[in-house]
């Protein structure tokens, strides 16, 4: 059997609703309370089993690959310092796994940024991790879809429910038949009108995919938005072999927008034992002067 072993995460996004803070700097590197969002990606495909990762960068994303690179400067001093603790943080980054880059030149979308990682995939079934989803769960989310994998041989796309109102921001699946959590699909649909969509199951940043995906890839059709759309190669793919929808377990966090970025801040400062109660007196504190 074909194991699941690479995994391909697109980071070459301008990310604009995060203008100024993205002007220099990657939108993947805003941190959620101490950590970029990237690195909780990289930590997700790792604990899900993901031996060797590409990231996809463009222009301006060079702070991501120094990141995941050791900082000797920073790692002397802290070690001169014996702050073993912060060493120890530092250094868990760069031993994370064998991370490769590869730069997509110009912003054509979510296929063409996966297409540009094809010769690292070759003839394989890969993972897609998408940066603006967070999500904890028991089971890792890409090892769930994992596992739907392995039991199907079959593509397996990460799908969660969302409200009506807002399905016109996703890739939506119209379903055929349900077992459990697994749908069959007879459609995939990237952001349909409003009142269009054939459901409210979206699809979310978690794809195992078969290396046929390339056939259509290559075609570098445009799709909505006039980008070159994942969604549409895999309704391609559908067309040709069993491509299955999987609602995954656990809690997403929308770091791709403002509001979803400063409450997954919140919800993760929360389990975070040293701010915790500061964070608690001060959220208190606010609610008395708004009357909440
Ligand atoms: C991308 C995909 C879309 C998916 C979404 C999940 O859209 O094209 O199918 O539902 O990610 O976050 P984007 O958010 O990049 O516009």
């Amino acid at each position: 059997m074909n194991r699941v072993r690479k995994a391909i995460i697109p980071a070459a996004g301008l990310g604009t609703r995060f203008l100024p803070a993205t002007k220099a700097m990657p939108k993947e590197m805003l941190p959620i309370v101490d950590k970029p969002t990237i690195q909780y990606i990289v930590e997700e495909a790792i604990e899900s089993g993901i031996e060797d990762i590409i990231i996809v960068t463009g222009k301006g994303k060079r702070a991501i690959e120094d990141h995941f690179d050791h900082a000797f400067e920073l790692e002397q001093t802290l070690l001169e310092k014996e702050k073993f603790a912060l060493l120890e943080k530092v250094q868990a980054s760069s031993n994370l796994v064998d991370i490769h880059y590869i730069r997509q030149k110009e912003p054509r979308g979510l296929g063409h940024a996966v297409w540009c990682a094809r010769n690292f995939v070759g003839n394989e079934p890969f993972a897609v991790l998408l940066g603006d989803d967070i999500v904890q769960a028991e089971t890792p989310c890409l090892r769930q879809l994992i596992n739907e994998y392995e039991k199907t041989l079959s593509s397996v796309i990460g799908v969660m429910k969302v409200d009506d109102a807002e399905t016109h921001r996703y890739g939506v699946i119209d379903p055929l038949a349900q077992d459990e959590r697994r749908y069959q699909v007879r459609q995939f649909v990237e952001k349909p009108k409003p009142g269009t969509s054939p459901s409210n199951l979206a699809i979310i940043g978690r794809y195992i995919l078969t290396p046929e995906i390339f056939m259509f890839l290559d075609r570098q059709e445009i799709g909505a938005g006039g980008e070159i759309q994942l969604t549409d190669a895999i309704q391609k793919l559908n067309e040709i072999q069993r491509v299955f929808a999987y609602e995954f377990e656990g809690k997403r966090y929308d770091v791709g927008e403002k509001l979803g970025f400063i409450e997954t801040t919140i919800e993760f400062a929360l389990k975070n034992e040293e701010i915790k109660d500061g964070l608690l007196e001060y959220m208190a504190e606010k609610l008395k002067e708004y009357r909440l």
